[in-house]
């Protein structure tokens, strides 16, 4: 059975998106944030939860926690994956972004939509590289920007989407992972 684990820095209602699709496939989640919902969630539903708070040698450390994973997915991770961790896991690290990619990469992107009075934005899943949001797509979902959107009304409707497409793109890598070996 394929092994993941979900790497995150906030509420982690994408970690339960993902654990409500996948269930014990995913046996590890790991948290730089120690007051992070997504450790609660993960520790409710009896998945190991790690805090490996950031410092330059994060990935590393982070790296040590995955031995026997086949997968990585990042959900709500606020740090650049870099190397040894990139490396590890080519074409094997997952990151769900809060935008139509290659539109507001970084930070705030439901905010970044809003102030550019944008008519529609979304959520990519894509591999993650080297680059802040620069990786090969995998999945992408539209959302209206509303008259009247704030950030976080739109932030909530993409979210919705987020949840729906995440275990989507999940599903097709796995499936290659699987044939690959
Ligand atoms: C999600 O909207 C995700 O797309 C975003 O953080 C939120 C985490 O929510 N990620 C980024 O902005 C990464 N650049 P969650 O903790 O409820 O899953």
């Amino acid at each position: 059975m394929a092994r993941i684990a979900v790497l995150g820095s906030g509420s982690g209602s994408n970690f339960q998106s993902l654990y409500e699709t996948f269930g014990d496939k995913i046996v590890l989640v790991i948290s730089d944030q120690p007051g992070a919902g997504i450790l609660e969630k993960a520790r409710r539903a009896g998945i190991p939860a790690v805090v490996e708070k950031g410092g330059f040698d994060l990935c590393a450390r982070i790296l040590d926690h995955l031995e026997g994973i086949d997968l990585v997915c990042l959900a709500g991770f606020m740090r650049l994956v870099k190397e040894p961790l990139l490396s590890a896991f080519p074409h094997r690290i997952l990151n769900i972004h809060p935008s139509l990619l290659p539109k507001y990469p970084g930070l705030g992107a439901w905010e970044q939509a809003v102030l550019d009075e944008a008519s529609e934005s979304g959520c990519t899943v894509h591999y993650v590289d080297a680059g802040m949001d620069t990786g090969e797509v995998i999945l992408q979902a539209e959302v209206p920007v509303l008259p009247g959107d704030t950030p976080e009304s739109l932030h909530e409707r993409i979210q919705v989407e987020e949840h729906r497409i995440y275990p989507l793109a999940v599903k097709s890598c796995l499936a290659r992972i699987t044939d690959e070996v």
